[in-house]
């Protein structure tokens, strides 16, 4: 399977086979093009994935050993995202599609992240439905109970940002630089995460559902309007840390009462996103799902932040259950993962 990812400011390629070897893995980062800009410009982004995705497939073609001729099908990201460049790579993969003659399948892109974790599960221990999955990303904050392909619970949703998105404010709030996640993380080793007493939004609310906006505010006010010295900025940026990990692992905890309720103990904790780099974060989630008996699954960091093997996977893992996608399929700025939401019209 060829697959293909472009909703973000990543454009990536990559080959997986249905045993689940990664036989190539190629992601351009447009960091640098955003840069600038202190953000990712969804226009640039979209004009970036058009000059860069022909390259980028066909170094993933090559990689791998393989022609088009060799693939069964072409996976491409669908939506959620920036709709220009979700655009571009759908139209990509249609057109490949079409001429060479094999199966198009259009993947959501929450369920990519959703089913990495079985892709890249040990040999010997792969991973079963049901799982309790925490996204974290700049986009996107959930915690979902996984059940099967193509069936996802959402039990809990962040109600203004998403996590990195905090992260990526708060450090450009600090002057850290983009993206923000790594700088602050960076930062933080060298501070102390007990000199400012920032708030936990959320916390100990029956619901699973984030927010994080009232912290961003309160970190804005403890930075004040003066220059930081280096010895501020970076307890700063630990307060904010553990500020931001005591609110994911409380989440995560009330997640784990609604999915127990459903499933029973025992099941394993799956962590997913582009947050998931973060070590602090790791480490509390590690306790947590010690705490509660269960298996902590957290895909290697390459393959949390967005891939375009997670895309082709999430095709294979798709097309085992049912059939391939329309032609006509039009892209989406918001598909939300689970069915009572996408009924309601909740964003994605
Ligand atoms: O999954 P991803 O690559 O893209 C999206 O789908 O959004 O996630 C990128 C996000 C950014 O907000 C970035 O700041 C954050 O993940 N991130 C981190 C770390 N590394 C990346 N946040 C905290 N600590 C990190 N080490
Ligand atoms: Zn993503």
């Amino acid at each position: 399977m060829l697959g293909i990812e472009t909703s973000c400011d990543e454009t990536a390629a990559a080959i997986v086979d249905s045993d689940r070897h990664i036989l190539s893995n190629v992601v351009h980062s447009q960091i640098a093009a955003h840069t600038p800009y202190g953000g990712v410009v969804p226009e640039i982004a979209a004009r970036a994935h058009l000059e860069y995705l022909d390259a980028v497939i066909g170094r993933a073609l090559t990689d791998a050993g393989i022609t088009l001729k060799d693939i069964d099908g072409v996976a491409a990201t669908g939506g959620p995202g920036l709709i220009g460049g979700v655009i571009v790579g759908v139209m990509t993969a249609k057109a490949i599609a079409a001429s060479a003659g094999k199966k198009f399948v259009a993947v959501n892109h929450l369920e990519a992240h959703a089913l990495t974790a079985r892709l890249t599960a040990p040999a010997g221990a792969p991973l079963e439905f049901p799982y309790l999955l925490l996204l974290v990303s700049g986009g996107h904050c959930q915690l979902l109970d996984v059940e099967g392909v193509g069936r996802y619970r959402r039990l809990g949703t962040t109600i203004d940002d998403a996590a990195g998105e905090a992260f990526d404010k708060a450090a450009a709030m600090l002057g850290l630089g983009f993206p923000g996640g790594p700088a602050l993380e960076k930062a933080a080793t060298q501070g102390d995460p007990k000199r400012f007493q920032l708030p936990r939004p959320m916390l100990g609310r029956p619901n699973a559902d984030f927010s994080f906006s009232g912290l961003k505010t309160a970190l804005r006010r403890a930075a004040g309007a003066t220059m930081l010295e280096d010895r501020a900025k970076a307890d700063l940026a630990a307060s904010f840390q553990a500020a931001i990990t005591d609110v994911l692992v409380d989440r995560t905890g009330r997640a784990i009462d609604a999915f127990e309720e459903k499933h029973g103990s025992g099941k394993p904790l799956v962590l997913a996103g582009g947050v998931a780099a973060n070590k602090s974060i790791r480490t509390a989630l590690a306790d947590l799902a010690e705490r509660r008996g269960m298996a902590l699954a957290v895909p290697p960091i390459g393959l949390c932040t967005d891939n375009a093997a997670m895309v082709a996977w999430a095709g294979i893992e798709r097309l085992a259950v049912g059939p391939a996608d329309d032609l006509d399929f039009a892209p989406r700025p918001r598909w939300p993962l689970d069915q009572a939401a996408a009924a309601a019209g909740a964003k994605a």
